[in-house]
């Protein structure tokens, strides 16, 4: 077992009518001004913004709002929150949406805690030294943010998407009401479900060491995530269902299932989140249905490497049978392609709507691979012309 650090200081309440909280919460974590930040709109029909500005006013909490977050939340929203936050003297970010509004608020506290341009932190020209505090009520289950360590903002005058990941920016709290979540659209909740398989996936898949309570914890994680994967698409409104995805995907994004395992660069593979971000970066797909989008690319090209890994997750997770590892890898392989079928989920790219030329393959590994300035993954490390390799056996 390698060395770990393991560090989730986040409040978490979790449950019915706990998004009322938020004005005591931000209240015990010191905050006296609030930017209240969201996204296109599903907030104000559900009801839930007003809810949460009452709850701020109830506790004394003075507020301004920021709403117009877009999925693939953009830098100029960024640098409009820090400006009006600057000019209003808030002192306490509050997320009200999913993980692209929370990464959104992140990126406005560190802009916050900061003299020059914000981007500047997305392009890794630094680090971050500070963060101003962010606070969340998620309405999606998917990305992790409430308690992940990451905030990834797009730059649309270029395309790209980059992730930032410091312990800074974790949400002081984060409030989840499974029932915020009934609202979500099919392909927003199935795209979702594939986030969290996936962030755990990307911890497990890191190479062929085994730490067992760690594995076991991903496989028990990943085998909960199908089962409820195929109620929340059943029936949107299943309490228990939702609440198990909700929190399934609080625990895949919070480091409890990288403690132990190994990586090159960052605990576990990361490989496929890496590809994926060029995507929605250009094509401003959905995360989710990226990822999927990209497995059977991904996992056919890098299996060889670690057969025994793959054998293990599709006895342990798929249900696969076979005793030879090598087939047990390749049916484990196929038969998560058919689970993201059955949620609806594309399982290329042509199938997630992009016609990928050869001239964006070449682009798509450039800009992966930072100009060729860098290589990604940790089951295999995968150079530009891998990441070219796998975008083409992705293509469909
Ligand atoms: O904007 P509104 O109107 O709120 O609609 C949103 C949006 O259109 C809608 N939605 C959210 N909650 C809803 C709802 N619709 C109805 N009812 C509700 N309760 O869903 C759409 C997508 O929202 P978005 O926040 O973009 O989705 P998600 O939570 O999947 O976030 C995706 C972003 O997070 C990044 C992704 O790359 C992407 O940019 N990630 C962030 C991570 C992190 N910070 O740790 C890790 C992930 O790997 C990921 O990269
Ligand atoms: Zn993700």
């Amino acid at each position: 077992m390698n060395n770990f650090k393991y560090y989730t200081p986040t409040q978490v309440e979790f449950g019915r009518g706990t998004a009322e909280r938020a004005g005591e919460l931000v209240r015990q974590f010191g905050g006296t001004k609030v930017l209240l930040h969201f996204g296109g709109g599903s907030v104000k029909r559900s009801g839930l913004l007003d809810r949460v500005a009452a709850s701020l006013s109830n506790a004394g909490i003075a507020y301004v709002e920021l709403g117009g977050v877009v999925p693939n939340p953009r830098v100029s929203k960024v640098r409009e929150g820090i400006e009006l936050a600057r000019r209003e003297g808030v002192d306490f970010l509050l997320a009200v949406g999913g993980g692209s509004v929370i990464d959104s608020a992140k990126a406005i506290g560190y802009g916050l805690a900061y003299d020059g341009d914000v981007w500047d932190f997305y392009e890794h020209k630094l680090a971050p030294k500070a963060c101003a505090p962010v606070g969340c009520v998620l309405t999606l289950a998917a990305t992790g943010s409430e308690m992940s360590d990451s905030s990834v903002i797009t730059n649309e005058e270029n395309g790209k998407k980059r992730g930032v990941n410091s312990d800074l920016c974790r949400c002081r709290f984060a409030l989840l009401d499974p029932e915020l979540t009934f609202t979500v659209p099919p392909y927003q909740t199935a795209s979702g479900c594939a986030d969290i398989i996936s962030h755990t996936m990307e911890r497990y898949f890191w190479g062929e060491g085994t730490v067992e309570p760690t594995d076991s914890v991903a496989e028990g994680l990943l085998r909960a995530m199908l089962e409820m994967s195929r109620r929340v698409m059943q029936d949107p409104q299943d309490y228990d269902a939702r609440a198990a995805v909700m929190w399934a995907g609080s625990l895949s994004h919070n480091g409890l299932t990288g403690c132990g395992n190994g990586g090159h660069g960052r605990v576990g593979d990361w490989a496929c989140h890496q590809l994926e971000h060029e995507l929605s970066g250009m094509f401003d797909v959905t995360h989710g249905a990226g990822l999927a989008a990209i497995w059977e690319g991904w996992s056919s090209y890098v299996m060889p490497s670690a057969p025994k890994r793959f054998a293990r997750f599709a006895r342990n997770v798929m249900g696969v049978t076979e005793t030879d590892d090598m087939q047990a890898a390749k049916a484990g392989i196929a038969a998560y392609k058919a689970f993201l079928h059955e949620i609806g989920m594309p399982t290329s790219i042509r199938e997630l709507g992009v016609e990928l030329s050869d001239e964006q393959l070449d682009k798509l590994a450039y800009n992966c691979s930072f100009e060729g300035t860098r290589s990604i993954g940790s089951i295999r490390v995968l150079e530009q012309k891998d990441m070219r390799e796998v975008y083409r056996l992705a293509r469909g």
